[in-house]
């Protein structure tokens, strides 16, 4: 019994799905460190809340890929704030068992099924924004988990 128990943890951390490249110029899905406007891991401070998601470095204008086969589920909104109406925009997606969303692009479809690697959408004008800041593509699970072992 105890065997099986291990075996079948074994197969889910196999089948576990892990995310492809997700931005042009980042095929390693390098993340947003650290830089002048905070840090990009999962849970790092901001003021008072913490970040819920994980950030990709993805500069401004990149294509932003499928990570791999997803549903899209349709736009985001991301701000309500109007001074970040150039990067208020990301995508809902569903795939491999999760439920995610990536923020800060401009999809090119919002319904549909598209297959690993396939190009989704536009990396916004994020240094408009946050100038100096490391631009990325925001990573967060529907259920506000953290996205990390996924990657
Ligand atoms: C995102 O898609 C999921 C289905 O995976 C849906 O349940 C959820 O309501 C959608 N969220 C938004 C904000 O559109
Ligand atoms: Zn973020």
């Amino acid at each position: 019994m105890r065997r099986i128990v291990a075996a079948l943890a074994l197969l889910c951390v196999c089948e576990a799905v892990r995310f492809g490249q997700l931005c042009s110029g980042n095929p390693n899905n390098e993340r947003r460190i650290s830089d002048s406007w905070g840090y990009g891991h999962f849970g790092a401070k901001r003021g008072p809340r913490e970040h819920k998601g994980l950030d990709i470095a993805c500069e401004d204008g990149s294509v932003v890929y499928a990570p791999f086969d997803v549903t899209l589920e349709g736009q985001l909104t991301v701000y309500t704030d109007p001074a970040k109406a150039a990067i208020n925009s990301g995508i809902n997606l569903s795939g491999g068992g999760l439920r995610f969303k990536l923020f800060y692009v401009r999809p090119d479809r919002t319904s549909g099924t598209v297959t690993k690697g396939q190009r989704i959408g536009v990396m916004l004008p994020m240094q408009s924004v946050y100038p100096g800041i490391t631009s990325h593509v925001h990573v967060q699970m529907s259920d506000k988990s953290d996205p990390t072992p996924y990657f």
